[in-house]
């Protein structure tokens, strides 16, 4: 038994240096193997997803659509929208941490539906999506290019994931019903997906970012009611680091831009 005294000083140092390095939560005890499936919106996904882990995940995520699906459906308006996001607990994310839900900002009468990966410490606190520094980047690119008071902005989850990961396929799913829904009421001209998690999310596809963006693709909502081109792009975050590659999204953007104005 250990019956050496605590030593808090020690304690808070470590968890400082934690902090420091980008340690901001608390896993659960065992570890989620999160890389071994293809994102695709579907119950048959999550349950290929959950598979290796057991029965009881599939049902779970099978429940949390269910009932994603139910409030999504009885959102008539995107505020509404965002309340029954609110009032959802069946994302796993909702309870790892986050301290609200961040549904939207921008337009909701916009013709541009903007959608990220998540949300990160910044729009865990205010309870917006894109506020830190990529969406200050965000909305200079926006404004730029003519687009800035045109877009709504959401993204594939609503709540933050933990030290600021990827959203996982699963969690993603059990958000989709609300994306769509969102989707639905805005009836954008066209979308724009930052980043690779989104357009994976969005666009059923394994392909990577760097051959998505820039090419010019579709999505039609299973009932197919609703559809409009998409247009995937680097994610903000990212031009943050890669400086270089800021010339390949403002391309994108400028293309998006004159689709708009065609349209
Ligand atoms: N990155 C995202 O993908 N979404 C946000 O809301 C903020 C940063």
């Amino acid at each position: 038994m250990n019956t050496q005294p605590l030593d808090t000083a020690a304690a808070e140092s470590l968890l400082a240096f934690w902090r420091d390095a980008g340690v901001d939560a608390c896993f659960e005890d065992a570890p989620v193997d999160r890389t071994h499936v293809a994102p695709t919106p579907s119950v048959k996904a999550v349950a290929k997803a959950t598979a290796s882990i057991g029965a009881a995940p599939v049902q779970a995520s099978g429940d949390a659509i269910a009932e994603a699906r139910r409030l999504a459906a009885g959102a008539e308006t995107l505020e509404a929208l965002g309340l029954a996001i609110a009032g959802f607990t069946g994302c796993p994310l909702s309870g790892m941490g986050a301290t609200q839900s961040v549904f939207s900002r921008g337009n909701p009468e916009g013709d541009l539906l903007v959608i990220g990966e998540g949300p990160g410490a910044d729009e865990d606190a205010q309870g917006k999506p894109f506020v830190g520094k990529a969406g200050q980047l965000l909305d200079r690119m926006l404004d730029a290019a003519g687009l800035g008071e045109r877009a709504f902005i959401t993204n594939t989850v609503f709540w933050r994931p933990p030290g600021n990961r990827t959203p996982t396929p699963v969690e993603q799913t059990i958000c989709a019903p609300f994306v769509e829904r969102a989707f639905a009421l805005l009836q954008p001209k066209a979308v724009l997906l930052l980043g690779a998690a989104a357009s994976k999310s969005v666009l059923s596809t394994d392909e990577g970012i760097m051959r998505l963006r820039g090419q010019w693709k579709e999505w039609r909502l299973p009932e197919g009611a609703v559809s409009a081109p998409v247009m995937p792009t680097l994610h903000p975050a990212f031009l943050l680091r890669t400086p270089m590659a800021k010339k390949a999204a403002w391309a994108d953007l400028l293309a998006l831009a004159a689709r708009l104005d065609e349209a």
